[in-house]
């Protein structure tokens, strides 16, 4: 059952950054963008590579794996595989569906950053 739990400070990114926090159940991406702090699912749900090892531009992440894109204040898939070339991507798209991020709320309270994970 989710429950609410405190990842650090307020502060503890800076506007723009992300980082991986490993929770008992799941690791979650948390991200800041326009002060807000976003938490979604860590892994790509493409293989599984380590969206934290990607790049944070605005609002979307994209995976370090095979270009995938998702606007992480909603966990909506915005580009599923770019990365690959032509026909390999082809033969991805047809193996593997977009999917969206699993999202998970975030809230501020008592000087820290509180998930519901
Ligand atoms: S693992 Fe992320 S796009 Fe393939």
């Amino acid at each position: 059952m989710a429950q609410w739990q405190a990842l650090g400070p307020e502060d503890m990114l800076s506007e723009g950054a992300m980082q991986r926090i490993d929770l008992d159940a799941t690791a979650i991406l948390l991200c800041k963008v326009r002060g807000v702090y976003y938490a979604t699912q860590e892994h790509c749900p493409h293989l599984r590579v380590h969206l934290a090892n990607g790049k944070l531009n605005g609002q979307v992440v994209t995976c370090p794996g095979h270009g995938s894109q998702f606007d992480v204040t909603t966990g909506a898939c915005v580009a599923w595989v770019e990365g690959l070339p032509g026909i390999v991507r082809q033969a991805a798209l047809a193996v593997a569906k977009p999917r969206d991020l699993t999202t998970y709320p975030t809230r501020l309270q008592d000087g820290q950053v509180w998930v519901l994970a």
